[in-house]
C-alpha cells in the first residue's frame, strides 16, 4: 500500500488538492494519505517552513508527495517556497522535472488549426541545478552600488542524466525525437557543457533524431509549429517558462501537471500552476490539473491504467464543456470534479 504525503499549500492549492485527493480515493482506494500543514500560513502563525523531523519522515515513510502550490503575497520573501518546494527538488534530488504538453480537446487550444495529434509533447525540465541554488549573493545592498548575483550551474553529470532520462523515455515509448534546448550562444560555459553531453548521450541513441534549438527559437517553434516537437530536454528556468507556455497550448494554466521526479524514490507531484492570489478562496479553481497530476502520481506508483481513465475523463469533461469559469465555464472547483467523477464512472 502506497503512501502519500499532502502538502495542500497555499491559495488555490488547498482548493484543488483537496479535489485531487477526493479522486484519488475513488481511484486508489488502498492509497493512505497524511496532511502536513506546511505553507504560508503555517509560517506566519509560528516561522516553520519544512522542519526535518518531517522531510526525514517524508524520506522514511512515503511513497510520493502530492503538493498544491506555494506563495503567498504576505510573505513577500517567498522563503516558505523556497524551503518546502524548492528545497524537496534538491534534497531529495528530484533531477526530473516532467511537464507533458497534451492537448485533449483541440476547441481549447488558442493555435489555429491545431489538432489533439499537434500538440503532444514531454518536456524533460532539469530541476536541481541551473539558476535556481540561490548560490550568489549581494553587495551593498541598499546603498547606490548595489550589486547582485545569482550563480547558473551547470554539472557534468546533472546535464548527463536528465539527458538520458529524455532519450531513455523517448526509446522506451517507441518516440523518435528529442530536442534539446539551451542559450548557448550566449551562455558559452553552462551552454557549452549542454552541447557537448548532449551531443555525447545521443551518440549512444542512434535511432532517435537528436536536435537543438536555442531557447528563444523553441519558444517561438512552439508556437508556430507545435508538432514537430515529441520530447524536449532543457534546463531548469528555461523549463519553467516553456511549460508555462506549453499549458496554454494544451488549453490552459489549469490544465498541466508535473511530476518532480527520482526514479525509484519518494517524488513529488503537483500541478504547474501557483497559488493564484487573484482567485483564492472563491472556489472556482480548476481542479483538472491536479486531477491530471494525481494521475501522473499513479502512474509513477506503477499504475498506467489509472492515468489513462483519470485522462480520459478529463477529456470527456472538456469536450463537454464541464469547466472552470477561466475555460468559459460555469461550474465551481467542486462541481467540475463531480462531473469528473461522474465521467469515471
Ligand atoms: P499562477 O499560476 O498562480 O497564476 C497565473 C494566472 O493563472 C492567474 O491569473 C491565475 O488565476 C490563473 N490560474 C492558475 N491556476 C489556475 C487554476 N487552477 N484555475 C484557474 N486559473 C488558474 O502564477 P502566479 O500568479 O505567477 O503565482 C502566484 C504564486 O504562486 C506566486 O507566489 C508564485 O511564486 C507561486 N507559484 C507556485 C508554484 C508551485 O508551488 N508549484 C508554481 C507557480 C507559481
Ligand atoms: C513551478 C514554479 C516554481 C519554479 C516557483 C514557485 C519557484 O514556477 O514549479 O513552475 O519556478 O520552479
Ligand atoms: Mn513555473
Amino acid at each position: 500500500m502506497a503512501k502519500i504525503a499532502v502538502v495542500p499549500g497555499d491559495g488555490i492549492g488547498t482548493e484543488v488538492i483537496e479535489q485531487g485527493v477526493r479522486v484519488l480515493k475513488e481511484i486508489a482506494p488502498d492509497l493512505e494519505f497524511e496532511w502536513f500543514d506546511l505553507g504560508a500560513d503555517r509560517y506566519l502563525r509560528d516561522g516553520v517552513t519544512l522542519p526535518d523531523d518531517v522531510f526525514e519522515r517524508w524520506k522514511a515513510e512515503f511513497d510520493c508527495i502530492y503538493l498544491g502550490a506555494l506563495g503567498d503575497p504576505r510573505v513577500p520573501s517567498n522563503v516558505h517556497a523556497k524551503d518546502i518546494l524548492l528545497g524537496s527538488r534538491f534534497r531529495l534530488d528530484l533531477f526530473i522535472n516532467l511537464r507533458p504538453i497534451k492537448l485533449l480537446d483541440a476547441r481549447r487550444c488558442p493555435l489555429k488549426g491545431k489538432s489533439c495529434d499537434d500538440v503532444d509533447i514531454v518536456v524533460f525540465r532539469e530541476n536541481t541545478e541551473d539558476l535556481y541554488t540561490g548560490m550568489g549573493g549581494t553587495f551593498k545592498q541598499g546603498t547606490p552600488d548595489e550589486v547582485a548575483q545569482e550563480v547558473c550551474i551547470a554539472t557534468r553529470k546533472g546535464v548527463e542524466r536528465i539527458v538520458r532520462a529524455a532519450f531513455e523515455y523517448t526509446a522506451s515509448r517507441g518516440l523518435s525525437k528529442v530536442c534539446m534546448s539551451d542559450k548557448s550562444n550566449a551562455m558559452r560555459n553552462t551552454g557549452g557543457l549542454w552541447q557537448r553531453v548532449f551531443r555525447e548521450v545521443a551518440s549512444e541513441y542512434p535511432a532517435i533524431e537528436a536536435s537543438h534549438l536555442y531557447v528563444d527559437v523553441l519558444a517561438m517553434e512552439l508556437v508556430r509549429c507545435p508538432e514537430r516537437f515529441e520530447v524536449v530536454v532543457t534546463s531548469n528556468l528555461f523549463g519553467d517558462i516553456v511549460t508555462d507556455l506549453g499549458a496554454i497550448l494544451q488549453g490552459g494554466i489549469g490544465l498541466a501537471g508535473s511530476g518532480n521526479i527520482h526514479p525509484g524514490r519518494l517524488s513529488l507531484f503537483e500541478p504547474v500552476h501557483g497559488s493564484a492570489p487573484d482567485i483564492a478562496g472563491q472556489g472556482i479553481a480548476n481542479p483538472l490539473a491536479a486531477i491530471l497530476t494525481a494521475g501522473m502520481m499513479l502512474n509513477h506508483l506503477g499504475r498506467p491504467e489509472d492515468e489513462k481513465r483519470i485522462q480520459a475523463a478529463v477529456q470527456a469533461c472538456l469536450l463537454n464543456d464541464e469547466v472552470t469559469r477561466e475555460l468559459g465555464g460555469t461550474l465551481s472547483t467542486v462541481e467540475v470534479t463531480d462531473a469528473f467523477l461522474s465521467r469515471l464512472a
